[in-house]
This record gives structure tokens, sequence and C-alpha cells, in this order.
């Protein structure tokens, strides 16, 4: 299993900071996806180039070429391929990898296409194999062989497609194949936000959502997002929740610091997992190097939870390293959690050849 499979069960489902969309999420994320590119928050890279790919289409009065976006979940892939059909004034057809269990599934898509039309393939790395061959002719020559019949009589009958644009998203765009890679004229990579992006995103959600909020509350619930703008959205909704019922209805740094307390996502946005994990990790094992397995059974969860749900980020924070001999503590995860390192012993300490602490 890999990390983004496994971020879509029950126990990432559950958290305030999984960054997949949970049922709630989708309901909001329509009312705040941004509309145009000029909308759209951060990623000045590929906005700037984005713009030009479409700026060039236009002009030309051409389709636009096929666009990739690769990045995490939660980084805003649906709402630019949105904002790809409305900046070409095309419609819009949304479909994934998995829903596509089979090749004609795709050729009944591919053949009821408008001209110009955009085809948002979503997990496109998770679509099967002949759906995947069939997506190679039809990205390169607009072309479909439709298969008629069974067994030794099967005929396949071309069939001419209108121009169309392709866009892909894919969590890991190290695992789609070369060539289906290569027919993608234009590739973005999305990074996660930093604070002063996410603070941006949280004032605009909150003035759409009608909520007042100030300055340093948004800092507060942006430090706490995990470079994610829809962690951002979904943290701003349960602060709002709190400022109704507990004060005023104004998100203040104090009320956005308390509400977050309550649904037990720190300053750094670590929950009560990732805690349960770098804790058990400092307190019972002195920092590590400790198995992924043993340090499973101390917290009590799966070893998959750990490995793929908790890990990732705090790998990602700089607070957890995986080495060879184990799973280890950085003196950053120290730090965040208030304790002090044991002195080293000189040899076996895994931390002393790692850090030079
Ligand atoms: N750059 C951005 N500016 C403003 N809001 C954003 C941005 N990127 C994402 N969002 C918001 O975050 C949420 C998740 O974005 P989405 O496009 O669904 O992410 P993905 O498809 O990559 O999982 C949406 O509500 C969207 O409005
Ligand atoms: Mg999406």
């Amino acid at each position: 299993m890999n990390w983004d499979d496994t971020t879509g069960t029950d126990a990432a489902d559950e958290r305030l900071v999984a960054s997949v969309a949970d049922r709630e999420d989708q309901a909001v994320e329509a009312a705040l996806r941004p509309k145009d590119l000029g909308e759209f928050i951060g990623q000045e890279k590929v906005r700037e180039q984005l713009d030009l790919v479409l700026r060039a289409a236009r002009a030309r009065g051409a389709t636009a070429d096929h666009v990739l976006l690769s990045g995490a979940p939660g980084l805003g892939k649906t709402t630019l391929s949105m904002i790809i059909a409305a900046e070409m004034g095309a419609p819009i057809r949304i479909t994934s990898g998995p829903a596509i269990q089979h090749a004609g599934d795709l050729a009944a898509i591919l053949s009821s296409l408008q001209e110009g039309e955009v085809l948002f393939l979503d997990e496109i790395h998770r679509m099967s194999r002949p759906a995947e061959e069939m997506l190679y002719m039809a990205m390169e020559d607009f072309r479909v062989d439709v298969i008629v019949g069974k067994g030794p009589g099967a005929t396949a009958i071309p069939l001419e497609l209108p121009p169309f644009t392709l866009v892909g998203a894919t969590t890991r765009a190290g695992l789609l194949p070369p060539p289906l890679r290569d027919r993608f004229g234009f590739t973005a990579h999305m990074e996660f936000y930093e604070p002063p992006e996410l603070r941006r995103v949280i004032h605009r959600s909150a003035n759409l959502l009608d909520v007042e909020i100030d300055t340093d509350g948004a800092a507060e619930i942006a430090g706490r997002s995990r470079g994610t703008p829809r962690i951002a959205n979904r943290l701003l909704r349960r602060v709002r929740d709190y400022a109704q019922v507990k004060a005023d209805g104004v998100i203040t740094r104090e009320i956005a610091a308390a509400a977050l307390q309550v649904y037990e996502v720190d300053a750094r946005g670590l929950d009560r997992l990732d805690r349960g994990v770098l804790e058990a990790l400092l307190k019972l094992f002195g920092g590590g190097p400790v198995g992924l397995s043993t340090l499973a059974v101390a917290v009590g969860e799966e070893r998959e939870t750990v490995e793929e749900v908790a890990e990732p980020f705090l790998v990602r924070e700089g607070l957890l390293a995986r080495t060879p001999r184990g799973r280890v503590a950085t003196p950053a995860a120290w730090a965040h959690l208030g304790l002090t390192p044991p002195r080293s012993t000189g040899t076996g300490n895994g931390q002393q050849d790692l850090f030079g602490a």
C-alpha cells in the first residue's frame, strides 16, 4: 500500500488534519474555490507558466495543451483544473482513474467530449492499464480504437475525437509510466504553501463564509495547517464554531489557539496521533533508534497507520528521521515537546552519529 491510498482510510478521514477531503469539505469546497488564476493564491511559478500556456492557446484560437498537475492532497489540483476550463471558456468533465474500470468506460467519455472541452482525470496514476493505453492514442492523435465484438471476430473501429484538453492530477507523478507523462505538454508541480499564503487563503475563506477574523487569528490557524489550504479551510470552520459558542464570533489569536487546543491540533499542526508517536519515541525509547513495529505497538496503532498517516508529516517537519536502524527523533522533536534529550553516552546511541549531538 502506498501513502495516498491509505490517507483515504478511516484512520486518516477522522483526523482534523487529514489532507484528503471529507464529506463536509466537499460540500464547502465548491463555495471556497477560486474561480480564475487571479484569485488563486500562491504557487507563483505554476500560475505564471499556466497563464502563458492558456493565453497562448487562446490567442491561437486553439485548444490548450494537456496539463499534468502533481502534488499532495489539498493543494489545489481540482481547483486549478476548473480554473483552466474557466480561463479557456470551456466546459469541464470530471472523472477519476479509479472510476475508469475498463477501456470502454474511457472510450464512452472520450467520444462524448465536445470540441475544446476539458477532461479532468483525478488520480490518473490509478487508471487501469488498458485504459491508459487508450489514453495515449487519444492524447496524441485525438483518436481511439473502439473494439467491437469478442474473440477472433473482434474488430477495431477507429473513432475520431474532437480536440480536447486533458488535465490529469496525481499525488505521485513518479508512479506515472513515462509514455503517459511525456504526452503532457505542461507539467505543474504544486508545493506546500508558506504561512503568508495560507493566511491569505484563510482571510479569503473567512470573507466568503462571513466570519470575522483578525490578522493574528489567521496567522495562528495558518501555522497549524500543514502547508495545505484544505486543512486551513477545515481548521477555520472548527475555530468559527468555537468562536460562535464560546465568544462573540470574532476569531483572534487567543480564540484560534484555544479552539485548536480543544481539537488537539498543536501549534505546529500535529494532532494526537502525531504527538503520540513522537512522545513514545522520546519518552519510551530515548529518541530511538527504534523499529517501526515496536513504535506502533507502543502507541497502540497499526504499523501502517504510524508509517503512512503520522510519519510523512513528522519527517517533512524534520521531527523524525527514518534510518536503516530504525526511527530516530531529531533535536527539533525534543524541543517541540519541551523535553530534554538524555545526555549522550557515546556509543550505541544513533542520535550521535546522525546529528552530532
Ligand atoms: N491556491 C489556492 N487559493 C485559495 N484556495 C485554495 C487554493 N488551493 C486550494 N484551495 C482550497 O483548498 C481546498 C482544496 O483544494 P482542491 O483543489 O480540492 O485540492 P486537491 O484537488 O489538490 O486535493 C478547496 O476548497 C480550495 O478552494
Ligand atoms: Mg482534488
